[in-house]
């Protein structure tokens, strides 16, 4: 009885504390919502993006709450900032929580409110209007906020948290998160379990991904003799070609249909999409008309999830899609690993297996929150540099009810879904933190 009192006091002032949050106005100065707003405003859109503003912006931040930063740059003009907050027994391995500091551009003339003001809506809920709003500035200030408000109860981590700000994420990662993973800045933080960016649901439970597919670049090329377009004969570069694109088209079919059947999800299955064809002989109206062309190609765009043996899908791309006996060559540019340096699926076990797995889910059960079932990321991120150093990693933004806008015109978050985010963390960093049962780095 009583601890249902309790509750309904604690329900009761989050509601109170939200709807002051959210009628104060547009502009919030130096609240949570304000500090968002702020971080918001930089513009760290590709193609230029110019990480030097809002990284000083973080280091205040950081600063004004006690932690320590450091900032590494390992090619110039784009920095990594890392932020630590110092646990009681430093000895034991880290928990990092990632970000990236850059987004994607916006076209501003397709956005109801400009991309880079921040704009937060009155009428409309409170929806605050931002390219980098979901993805994924908004966890880079939760990260923060939530420190803030533990710092203010008196709560001590056993364990150092570190926060990393990593450039560059969206093209790729190259002179971002993969020059740190790799660097012996990374290794002397002794990072035992991390947490890296998610992605928002519009239904009521948080997502949580456990892995990326790795991308590779299939270029299938035909050679085969020319002959006069009016001439039948057998193996022409084009024929071969259109036979190798049928097989695929019919791989592609077979691995969408256990997706149309609801036996998997879009990112559980090869996916292996043609996304250029080339041949032909240019001549100055278009292509000879009246000529078989000696050459033919076609790009594909593969992807692969982790538990897939990429030793079968290249005898399949060697023995049927791109055989040597039909006079037929293929490149790959593996943009990614499969295996970590141990051989094992580049994946964070979401079961018993892994005792971090256990504290995490606990740990946003807590606030009240309920977890989907643990998703494969269709795309990739900077979190397969860490997976791959064999520390398990779980992507998580905390935004439920939310429509899925990262990349799109007009990314927006709401506050409450915001501020409800930085509770959550509290939980999770809390739990993360306290939690002495891994002793050694897992890798
Ligand atoms: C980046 O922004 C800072 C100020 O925030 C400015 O001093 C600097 O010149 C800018 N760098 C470039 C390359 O534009
Ligand atoms: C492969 O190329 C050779 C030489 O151009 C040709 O004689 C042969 O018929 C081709 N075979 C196939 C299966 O395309
Ligand atoms: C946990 O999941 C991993 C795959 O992620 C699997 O290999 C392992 O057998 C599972 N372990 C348990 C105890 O269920
Ligand atoms: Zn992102």
């Amino acid at each position: 009885m009583a601890s249902h009192i309790v509750e309904t006091l604690l329900v009761l002032s989050v509601i109170i504390f939200l709807q002051l949050q959210t009628t104060k106005g547009e502009e919030e100065g130096d609240t949570p919502i304000g500090r968002f707003q702020q971080y918001l405003r930089f513009k760290t859109a590709h193609p230029n993006p110019n990480y030097t503003a809002p990284v000083s912006f973080l280091v205040h931040q950081a600063q004004s709450i006690g932690l320590t930063t450091r900032t590494l740059e390992y090619v110039k003009g784009k920095p990594v900032l890392v932020v630590t907050w110092l646990g009681s027994k430093p000895q034991l391995p880290s928990i990092l929580l990632n970000s990236h500091l850059d987004s994607v551009p916006a076209e501003a003339d397709k956005w109801i409110h400009p991309p880079f003001s921040a704009h937060r809506t009155l009428d409309g809920g409170g929806l605050i209007y931002a390219r980098g709003a979901q993805d994924d500035k908004c966890i880079g200030v939760q990260y923060l906020e939530s420190i803030r408000n533990l710092k203010s109860t008196g709560f001590l981590p056993i364990r150092t948290l570190h926060i990393s700000y990593v450039p560059d994420e969206e093209i790729g990662g190259f002179d971002g998160m993969a020059k740190f993973a790799a660097s012996s800045d990374f290794r002397d933080l002794n990072v035992g379990f991390a947490l890296d960016e998610g992605q928002a649901n519009p239904g009521d439970e948080f997502r949580v991904f456990f892995a990326d597919r790795t991308p590779w670049e299939l270029v299938i090329t035909a050679r085969g003799v020319p002959g006069h377009g009016a001439k039948l004969y057998d193996n022409g570069a084009m024929e071969n070609l259109m036979k190798s694109v049928e097989l695929i088209s019919r791989f592609r079919e077979t691995q969408f249909d256990f997706v149309k059947a609801g036996k998997a999800a879009n990112s559980e299955v090869i996916s292996v999409n043609p996304v250029y064809l080339k041949a032909g002989t240019p001549s100055n109206t278009g292509f000879v008309m009246n000529m078989q062309p000696s050459e033919a190609e076609a790009g594909y765009d593969l992807r692969l999830p982790p538990m897939d043996d990429p030793h079968l899908i290249k005898k399949r791309i060697a023995e049927e899609w791109a055989p040597s006996i039909r006079n037929m060559t293929y490149t790959i540019k593996e943009k990614g690993k499969l295996r970590d340096h141990l051989g094992r699926p580049i994946m964070t076990a979401t079961n018993g297996s892994n005792p971090w797995w256990s504290v995490f889910k606990q740990a946003v059960e807590a606030t009240g929150g309920k977890l989907a079932k643990p998703e494969i990321l269709a795309s990739t991120t900077d979190a397969r540099y860490i997976r791959t150093l064999g520390i398990p990693l779980l992507g998580f933004s905390p935004m439920i009810n939310t429509p899925i806008l990262l990349h799109d015109h007009n990314e927006f978050l709401k506050d409450t879904v915001f501020l409800k985010g930085i509770q959550v963390y509290e939980s999770v960093i809390s739990a993360l933190s306290s939690f002495e049962g891994v002793s050694a780095q897992m890798i």
